[in-house]
């Protein structure tokens, strides 16, 4: 567990995106494996230098409940292979329409749509293939897990704040319609990351807790902060095109409360995010650097 005094995140972020990248690496099929269109779609994607949040995420909070880097890493895995099938998905022409990821081509460019399809569909596969690998522990069977994550992944989460997210653009939606957007298309996979890494480490339930609030409120932020970042930053600077929300007339928080009040939600929801780490009592110190990172990120 790092100490307060010298803890580094960028090192911390470093080191463990680098943990994560290899079990990925060994958990996919190679690129020579064949039928190897697909397994080079799912590398192209899964490969491309996303910051790795999700899985940095489920890690430090199996160390803040006093666990192992190691028994949290198939969960790591599996929630950022669920993050970049719905990032293939939401750049196809039927959702987004995006032509740039990551900072490359996005998958449909690259291997055309039927792949950039099922290169979705077979992460969102890989994800629970690896979930399953997860170790049990004493309140917490893998089947408990993998619950967690079909639910955020699902109709009900995911899914449907993707759905409530297409059927937005163009209209002028109130914040309560927005939030709800918002709490499902990211918050679920950001509080799924915190809670799969902290049953991995067998957990209080006074702990999960803590996890499903601190994750729910820096899911919220994220995506108020990404809604900002599409208007203030440029396109090289985020590997992903710039002010594509204002063209496709996406429901987001500047366009309905405007940037300065977006920067003060942001803020707020951080906050109550630090507050959610309070049970932790000073052992959650990579979390909250994290919710202090997110805040003030560029990317
Ligand atoms: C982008 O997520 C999609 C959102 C949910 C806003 P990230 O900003 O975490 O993307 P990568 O993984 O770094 O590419
Ligand atoms: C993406 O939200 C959310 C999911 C993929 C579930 P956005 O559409 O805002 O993400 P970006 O801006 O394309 O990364
Ligand atoms: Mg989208
Ligand atoms: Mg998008
Ligand atoms: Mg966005």
């Amino acid at each position: 567990m790092p100490s307060k005094a010298s803890f580094d995140l960028k090192q911390y972020a470093r080191k463990n995106a680098r943990i994560v990248d290899q079990a990925l690496n060994k958990a996919l099929p190679s690129a020579r494996t064949k039928p190897t269109t697909i397994h080079r779609a799912m590398r192209h994607s899964l490969f491309a230098g996303g910051k790795r949040v999700r899985p940095i995420l489920a890690l430090a909070a199996a160390e803040a409940c006093g666990g192992n880097i190691e028994n949290a890493l198939p969960v790591a895995c599996a929630v950022e292979c669920i993050h970049t099938y719905s990032l293939i998905h939401d750049d196809l022409p039927a959702l987004d329409n995006d032509d740039f990821r990551r900072g490359r081509p996005t998958n449909h460019k690259v291997f055309g749509e039927g792949i950039a399809v099922l290169a979705g569909d077979a992460l969102l596969t890989q994800a629970f293939e690896l979930a399953s690998q997860a170790k049990p522990t004493p309140r917490y069977p893998v089947r408990d897990m993998i619950m967690d994550l079909a639910q955020t992944s699902g109709s009900l989460q995911l899914i449907a704040g993707q759905v409530a997210d297409l059927e937005g653009e163009g209209k002028k939606l109130n914040q309560t319609k927005l939030q709800y957007i918002h709490e499902r298309k990211t918050s679920a996979l950001l509080t799924c990351s915190a809670r799969l890494g902290g049953m991995s480490a067998n957990c209080t339930p006074k702990q999960l807790q803590a996890l499903t609030d601190f994750g729910y409120h820096i899911g919220l932020a994220f995506q108020v902060i990404d809604d900002i970042l599409d208007v203030t930053q440029t396109t090289e600077q985020l590997g992903k095109t710039a002010g594509k929300d204002e063209a496709t007339a996406k429901a987001t928080y500047p366009a309905i409360v405007g940037l300065k009040k977006s920067e003060h939600i942001a803020k707020e929801l951080t906050d109550k995010a630090f507050n959610a780490l309070k049970p932790f009592q000073g052992k959650a110190i990579a979390l909250k650097a994290m919710a202090d990172y997110l805040l003030k990120r560029k990317n």
